[in-house]
């Protein structure tokens, strides 16, 4: 499962960087944040505090930067560290375009090389969340945090990992995959949209990895479609997504 999912994963982000130009140029516009596959608003989720004036925070595995812009507008200075030259290039572009003042780096989220205790907050929403294991990058991003430190990730729920069709198909009502063990998913070889290396943990195998590395779970939240969803998006059917919960966001505390 581990097989150097990082160079893996950085060669298909590069290749695939200018697909997602657009979208990022739709999320750097938005006057409030959104989230995950539906666009879910961010009011009653809260993955951001609104006031972030004087906040140290990092976003690992930031992609196209919007979540790094938004959280430039409320008042964080913000570090933002991606694996992908090519997404950062665009990050970067876009980052200009509306005037926001963001450290780039070129890096991977399980070793960041930054120094110990130097960010309030941390966040990913589909980067090192799926794309790292959860071991090692939270472990690094606790390293990272100040103790009281908060970190939020938004990721697939572990039922969308068992609800998916081996050759990458979309989700449907059979259980393709053990839930037992779960651990991610290789979808490289796959029919259907092959992409990365992607990880996940039963829901159990989660609080005791958080038990473990020491972080307290201040929140956890189970996302949806909206009632007017259509399509499919990313390999999930909306008719699916309305029903069972698409994504997880954990919110999570470093003790003081
Ligand atoms: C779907 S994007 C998520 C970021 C952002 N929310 C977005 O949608 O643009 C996934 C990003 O994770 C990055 N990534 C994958 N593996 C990584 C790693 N080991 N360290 C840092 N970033 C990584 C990829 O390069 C890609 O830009």
């Amino acid at each position: 499962m581990t097989r150097d999912h990082v160079s893996i994963n950085r060669d298909i982000w590069n290749a695939d960087a200018a697909n997602w130009v657009e979208v990022g140029e739709r999320l750097w516009g938005l006057e409030t944040p959104e989230w995950g596959r539906w666009g879910i608003p961010d009011e009653g989720l809260n993955l951001l505090p609104p006031d972030m004036t004087g906040i140290e925070a990092i976003e690992l595995g930031c992609g196209t930067g919007y979540v790094s812009g938004w959280m430039t507008r409320r008042g964080a200075r913000v570090t933002a560290l991606d694996v992908s030259a090519e997404q950062l290039a665009t990050a970067r572009r876009l980052a200009a375009d509306h005037g926001a003042d963001i450290t780039f780096i070129e890096g991977n989220a399980d070793e960041t090389g930054l120094p110990d205790s130097a960010f309030d907050f941390a966040i990913s929403e589909y980067g090192a969340s799926i794309w790292c294991p959860p071991a090692t990058w939270l472990r690094e991003a606790r390293r990272l945090l100040r103790p009281g430190g908060q970190m939020v990730f938004l990721g697939n729920h572990p039922l969308s990992l068992i609800c998916a069709p081996i050759d990458g198909s979309p989700c449907d009502l059979t259980l393709h995959r053990p839930y037992r063990g779960m651990c991610g998913a290789d979808w490289t070889e796959v029919d259907y949209e092959p992409t990365g290396i992607c990880f996940n943990l039963t829901i159990s195998s989660w609080m005791a990895l958080f038990t473990d590395i020491g972080f307290d779970v201040t929140g956890y939240q189970e996302l949806y479609a909206p009632d007017e969803a259509f399509g499919t998006r990313a390999a999930v059917p909306a008719s699916w997504a309305r029903r069972y919960p698409v994504e997880q966001v954990w919110h999570l505390k470093k003790p003081e």
